[in-house]
């Protein structure tokens, strides 16, 4: 485990997930709204904090009550947010985010009224006691004294810069950090035709430093100092939910491996794994469990209509009772009886009628009907079992269907 300090500003992510994006002028309804932190470094550090790492937040936080919310919700995830600099004047810096659920694509509008961290505030804080220091490429001027003093201070200890857009001066911080991470964003504002090109460009003003460049579907190229670039495809995904912080999070992936001791194109392999499984769900929370589409539930060989197969779902406390209904089809059941919400093979096995195309639950004796999950007979006549979402790849292989829950 390791104490990473992350330097970045921390907003207020207002975020609408809607069911495709929006046309000029068009009204529209949102299919959910969530409130909660964003900024680069304060996901990063979310997700390092996930993998097990202590962290601390340096940003400016605005008086005001969203600043309030934003700082208890900051702790709360478990980061320590005693270097903030509270700021009297202006407003919580907002980012309203549109995910669109057809591609998992975020959109997004700042909008900002605050002042950055002070260089001032920073050289008051005691940034020896950490193993790692993560900056945000931004706040140019008062960030080039916080990396000297930094680099003075802590002459030994890792620091990392995440160069996202081009800014006025920033070339001149490449001098001190001993990974630059760059994203395309960088690249493409800066005229760099693709990943090479900017780590080549980087390069010449930061010969020191490791150097990572994100291209997201293409994946990323790295280099440590002196070595040819290398380059790591993006990890395939069956579904894209929210694209939202996946930098973010390769980032935390990378600090994390490199934290350990690991050699570079592990890590950025490592990196690369954790922000495909970032996009498959909304959010960061809970982003090392598994997720139901993980891995298959059965094949379609072992569904026949003439017994229940029970198949345990990955990450979730339920089983699912999958069977053929007369036409052949597979249907896909939650295994929970609506009598007393308990599995269906609580007692014993799933008896199948074959000829009425029913099935009883093993507790009390209900019949279920295979292919609409309605109560025939028995204590909850009338009540429906749950229909569980599945999809069948062209191997025959049978998935939960996540695309239509978050
Ligand atoms: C995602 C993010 C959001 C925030 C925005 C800031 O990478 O950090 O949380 O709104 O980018 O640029």
């Amino acid at each position: 485990m390791s104490s990473f300090l992350g330097v970045g500003n921390l907003v207020l992510d207002t975020i609408l997930t809607t069911s495709h994006f929006p046309a000029e002028n068009e009204e529209m309804r949102a299919e959910a709204r969530q409130l909660q932190p964003g900024g680069n470094a304060a996901n990063t550090l979310y997700v390092l904090k996930q993998l097990g790492h202590e962290c601390a937040l340096a940003s400016a936080i605005a008086v005001d009550d969203s600043g309030r919310k934003l700082l208890k919700a900051v702790s709360d995830r478990g980061i320590d947010t005693s270097l903030c600099q509270k700021r009297l004047k202006g407003a919580t810096p907002t980012s309203y985010v549109l995910v669109n659920k057809e591609n998992g694509s975020r959109t997004i509008v700042h909008y900002r009224d605050l002042a950055e961290l002070d260089f001032e505030h920073f050289a008051r804080q005691e940034i020896e006691r950490f193993d790692w220091l993560h900056f945000e490429g931004r706040n140019v001027d008062n960030l080039k004294g916080m990396l000297n003093i930094a680099r003075t201070f802590c002459p030994n200890t890792p620091i990392s810069l995440e160069l996202e857009k081009p800014r006025d001066g920033i070339e001149a911080l490449f001098g001190v950090p001993n990974l630059i991470i760059i994203a395309r964003h960088y690249a493409n504002d800066t005229g760099l035709a693709d990943a090479e090109a900017a780590i080549e460009h980087v390069r010449t003003f930061a010969p020191q430093a490791t150097l990572v460049c994100t291209w997201g579907s293409d994946g990323a190229w790295f280099a440590s100092p002196g070595n040819p670039i290398r380059h790591q495809p993006a990890i395939p995904v069956p579904r894209v939910v929210d694209t939202l912080g996946a930098g973010d999070t390769f980032n935390a992936g990378l600090l994390h491996k490199l934290a350990e001791g690991a050699p570079i194109d592990e890590a950025v392999r490592f990196a690369a794994e954790l922000a495909a499984r970032k996009i498959r769900q909304q959010g960061f929370d809970n982003l090392l469990a598994p997720l139901a589409d993980d891995q298959p539930l059965t094949h379609v060989d072992n569904v026949t209509n003439a017994r229940a197969t029970i198949a345990r779902v990955p990450g979730k406390e339920f089983s699912v009772i999958l069977i053929k209904d007369g036409e052949g089809k597979i249907r896909a059941w939650v295994n929970n009886c609506p009598h007393q919400h308990v599995p269906l093979n609580e007692a014993y096995k799933v008896d199948v009628n074959p000829f009425t195309q029913t099935m009883k639950c093993s507790v009390h004796d209900a019949w279920f009907k295979v292919d609409d999950g309605e109560c025939v007979e028995g204590p909850c006549y009338g009540d429906h079992l749950t229909p569980f979402p599945i999809r069948i790849d062209e191997d025959g292989n049978i998935y939960a269907d996540t695309s239509e829950s978050d």
